[in-house]
C-alpha cells in the first residue's frame, strides 16, 4: 500500500533583499496561502556574511558567489517556512525558473523579475535541504497549529 501523502512537508522560502525592497513580501505570502500552504514561521532578518556563506555553501566555487553574498547582505530578507503537500516541489514551481528570463508568467519570478542576480525569492530545492535550511534560519523552531479550513484543502 502506498504511504499516505505527507501534508506536513516543509519548505524554506525567503524574500531576498530585492523582494523586500520592492514590497513583495505580502504578495509572496498571499500566493502561498491562497494555494493552501500554511505559514508556520516568519521573520525579517539581516543575516551575517557567515550565515549566508553557510546557507549557500554548495555554491562557494561558483563565479557569482561573492556577488550573491554581497547582494544578499544589501538589505533585510524575509524568512518563511510553509507547510503542506509537496511543499518543496510546488514551492519551486510557484517561484519559477531561477533565471527570470525563462520563468513562466504566473510564477513569482516570471511576474516580477528580469535578472538572475535579482530574482526576488529563494525556495528549498529538496526536502533534505529544506530541513537543513529551516534549522539554519529558525533555530528557535517553527509553530504547529491546525488550520480551521484544513478539510477544505485536503480530502
Ligand atoms: S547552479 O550554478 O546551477 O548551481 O546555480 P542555480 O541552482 O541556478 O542557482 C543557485 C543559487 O544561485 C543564485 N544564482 C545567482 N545569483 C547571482 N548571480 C548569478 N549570476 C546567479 N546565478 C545563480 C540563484 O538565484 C540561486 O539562489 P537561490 O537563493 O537558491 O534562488
Amino acid at each position: 500500500m502506498a504511504p499516505p501523502p505527507n501534508i506536513h512537508e516543509r519548505t524554506y522560502i525567503m524574500a531576498k533583499p530585492d523582494g523586500v525592497d520592492r514590497g513583495l513580501i505580502g504578495e509572496i505570502i498571499t500566493r502561498f496561502e491562497k494555494r493552501g500552504f500554511k505559514l508556520i514561521a516568519a521573520k525579517l532578518a539581516l543575516p551575517t556574511k557567515q550565515h549566508l556563506e553557510d546557507h549557500y555553501g554548495d555554491l562557494k566555487d561558483k563565479p557569482f558567489f561573492p556577488g550573491l553574498i554581497t547582494y544578499m547582505q544589501s538589505g533585510p530578507v524575509f524568512c518563511m517556512v510553509f507547510e503542506g503537500l509537496d511543499a518543496v516541489k510546488t514551492g519551486r514551481a510557484m517561484l519559477g525558473a531561477t533565471n527570470p528570463l525563462t520563468s513562466q508568467p504566473g510564477t513569482i519570478r516570471g511576474d516580477y523579475a528580469l535578472a538572475v542576480g535579482r530574482n526576488i525569492c529563494h525556495g528549498s530545492d529538496s526536502v533534505e535541504n529544506a530541513e537543513k535550511e529551516i534549522k539554519l534560519w529558525f533555530p528557535e523552531g517553527t509553530l504547529q497549529y491546525q488550520l480551521s479550513q484544513a478539510s477544505m484543502i485536503y480530502e
